[in-house]
């Protein structure tokens, strides 16, 4: 007969293996968008994870976090209030190409290059068909190309992509020149501001050069912001719609529900998730994000310095806390860092890796880090 473990026990083994996978507070996640979550937010977390945000008769006031939630971040986004929480980035996107698809009749996707991959996924599940556009030599889209293939496509449209924080690089794209430049033409703009989000708005009021990319513009009609790539217990990301009718594309009848309804893409959603969220929210309110995003900012302009002062190439000054940089031979690079549990990412920059500046990327870490890869450099 086989034993079962008992639960202390249990939990004793998963911590042993926890603590053999990656550390962030030692400095060794730096390349990842995942942060450590702080322990009151995982606690918020713990009390609704048993209740489904999807069930909003039975539980009413799950579902009163989440519209709190959504009101707190459309505010911030200049919406009027609709979207739900998803559980990551990559289903808030499917999610809005998904509406966009349903709202605009649409089969054509136009994209630049520098688009997530959740983007490519999304659309070979919707059948959607997409166009990529090219990016100058400071990483941003050509506004010129995107345009033409926007009128040439018009009619066809289910949505154009931009992102405002990229992959690779955190670069905030110019929707606000898209949309001026290409005025004639109707088209429905996704943003997915994944990353960006929760960053760039605060940036922006210190630095003109990021560019508008919420509902001020008339052609902005979805945004993802992730709260898991900041501050929040993965899985926590929200999407946001520009009016009730793309929220009521993603309502499906569900009879055996006491709402007969069922919002989201999923069937059971956690209200951990939205209990966090909104546990954030509530600890560090507007002032508190703003000054998050401004130390990281700041901790990732640090960075930067830092490396060039070692002669390395740094890819964009950065505007957002992703510091990406150049080097010869990437892959003896990367294994020389992951061999010292450093881990840094690839990016699809030839030769070029990237850190982002989490929460948990101290000064200290930083220094650490500059110094190990300094020696690595003149040997
Ligand atoms: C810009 C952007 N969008 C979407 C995603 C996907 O987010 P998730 O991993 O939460 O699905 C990422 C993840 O890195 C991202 O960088």
């Amino acid at each position: 007969m086989v034993l079962a473990l008992n639960p202390g026990d249990v939990i004793e083994t998963l911590k042993r293996l926890r603590s053999e996978d990656p550390s962030y507070s030692s400095g060794e996640v730096l390349g990842s968008m995942t942060i450590e979550a702080p322990q009151y937010l995982v606690e918020a977390f713990n009390i609704f994870m048993n209740t489904n945000l999807n069930d909003p008769k039975l539980f009413k006031v799950t579902h009163q976090l989440e519209v709190e939630c959504i009101n707190w971040l459309s505010k911030l986004m200049h919406g009027g209030g609709y979207g739900l929480l998803t559980y990551g980035g990559s289903e808030s996107n499917l999610t809005a190409l998904y509406a966009l698809r349903e709202y605009t009749g649409g089969d054509v996707v136009i994209s630049p290059k520098t688009a997530h991959i959740s983007i490519r996924k999304s659309c070979k599940v919707l059948g959607l068909n997409l166009i990529e556009v090219d990016v100058d030599d400071r990483y941003i889209p050509k506004v010129n190309e995107l345009c033409e293939l926007i009128r040439k496509y018009e009619g066809r449209l289910a949505s154009v992509v931009m992102t405002a924080g990229t992959t690779d690089l955190g670069v905030v794209e110019p929707v606000d020149r898209l949309v001026s430049e290409c005025d004639d033409v109707k088209y429905a703009i996704h943003v997915d501001a994944a990353y960006g989000g929760l960053i760039a708005p605060f940036i922006a009021e210190l630095d003109s050069d990021i560019p508008v990319f919420d509902f001020r513009l008339s052609n902005v009609y979805s945004i993802t912001v992730d709260f898991h790539k900041l501050v929040v217990p993965v899985p926590c990301s929200a999407l946001l719609f520009r009016n009730r009718e793309l929220e009521e594309l993603i309502t499906f009848d569900a009879p055996y529900m006491p709402s007969g309804k069922n919002r989201s893409l999923l069937g059971t959603r956690s209200g951990g998730i939205a209990a966090a969220a909104w546990g954030a929210i509530k600890v560090l309110d507007t002032d508190g994000f703003r000054y998050l995003a401004r130390d990281l900012v700041a901790r990732a302009k640090y960075l930067s310095s830092k490396l060039v002062d070692i002669g390395v190439k740094v890819l964009n000054e950065p505007k957002l806390p992703i510091v990406t940089f150049e080097v010869d031979d990437r892959d003896e690079v990367m294994r020389y860092l992951w061999n010292l549990k450093l881990y840094v990412y690839p990016t699809s920059i030839r030769n070029a890796l990237r850190i982002v500046v989490g929460p948990h990327i101290t000064y200290e870490i930083i220094e650490k880090f500059v110094n190990t890869l300094r020696n690595l450099l003149v040997k």
